[in-house]
């Protein structure tokens, strides 16, 4: 575009700008200074806990391959589906069994919606680990981020406990000896092992009460814990000035946008 094209476009601009309509719809001018555009961002409900600024370098695909975040849109996806088949889905002996067959045969999308949620956890299991791996090589346990490397390990651990809750669900087959081998691990545990065991069950078997106490910890006690502990994480990285990203060699050359490296 000719420079005096682009002042003739920017004229107009600012014609539409001091007109009464466009003011009536912006009530603010538009963030021109960076102590405006802190403002815009301070102010805005959805915006506020986001950096004003964030360094070039970390927007990189390969500083981050974006893991935590696919982590979180899977966390998302997973809590929509969620709650759409809970509409369908009774926590109990037999029900629960029937349920998960109408879902497959008589509702609606239901296989779709059931599945959905199946791959999703299992795509945010990986994705989780992966983030952790990538950011353990990129050395992000490191001073600052080491409390944050702490919150990571309990997001683990949380998402971890959220498969193996929605695994009794469906009270099948593969989901009761699953429950059953899994909660005889936790009864060979030294000193309290039978204690939790019973903690977890309700009771000395594979039952009712399990059920229960699983489908209760799966859609409202560790989804919520891990919604607190994803803020808590997603701040962190905020504070502890974001993402690390790998020293590189300083270039000789100036770079194309002039600056100097250390102010990308
Ligand atoms: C529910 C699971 C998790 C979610 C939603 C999540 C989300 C995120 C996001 C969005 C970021 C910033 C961007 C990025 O690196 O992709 C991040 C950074 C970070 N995450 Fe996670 N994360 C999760 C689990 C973990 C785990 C298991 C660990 C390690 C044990 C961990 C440790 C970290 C650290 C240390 C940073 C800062 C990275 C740096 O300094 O470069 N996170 N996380």
């Amino acid at each position: 575009m000719t420079e005096s094209r682009h002042e003739s476009l920017h004229e107009a601009m600012e014609r539409i700008r001091g007109t009464r309509v466009w003011k009536s719809i912006f009530r603010r001018e538009p963030a021109r200074t960076n102590r405006t555009r802190s403002l815009a961002i301070f102010g805005n409900l959805l915006f506020h806990f986001l950096p004003v600024k964030v360094r070039e370098k970390s927007l990189r695909v390969r500083v981050s391959y974006y893991l935590g975040s696919i982590s979180f849109l899977l966390f998302i996806v997973l809590t929509v589906t969620g709650i759409l088949l809970m509409f369908y889905y009774h926590p109990a002996v037999p029900q629960a069994y029937r349920d998960m067959k109408d879902l497959r045969f008589v509702v609606t999308s239901g296989l779709f919606l059931r599945n959905l949620h199946r791959i999703a956890a299992h795509l945010m299991v990986i994705a989780v680990f992966w983030h952790m791996f990538h950011v353990f090589y990129r050395g992000g346990y490191k001073p600052p981020h080491e409390f944050n490397w702490v919150v990571g390990v309990i997001l683990l651990m949380l998402t971890l406990f959220l498969s193996y809750t929605g695994y009794l669900l469906p009270w099948d087959q593969l989901s009761y000896w699953a429950v059953t081998v899994g909660s005889n691990i936790i009864k060979a545990m030294p000193f309290f092992g039978d204690k939790i065991r019973f903690l977890v069950l309700g009771g000395n078997t594979v039952g009712e009460n399990a059920l229960l106490r699983f489908y209760v910890l799966h859609v409202v006690v560790l989804p919520l814990i891990a919604g607190v502990f994803i803020a808590i994480h997603f701040w962190r990285v905020q504070k502890d000035g974001g993402l690390t990203v790998p020293e590189e060699p300083a270039s000789v050359e100036p770079s194309l946008s002039g600056k100097p490296d250390s102010e990308k």
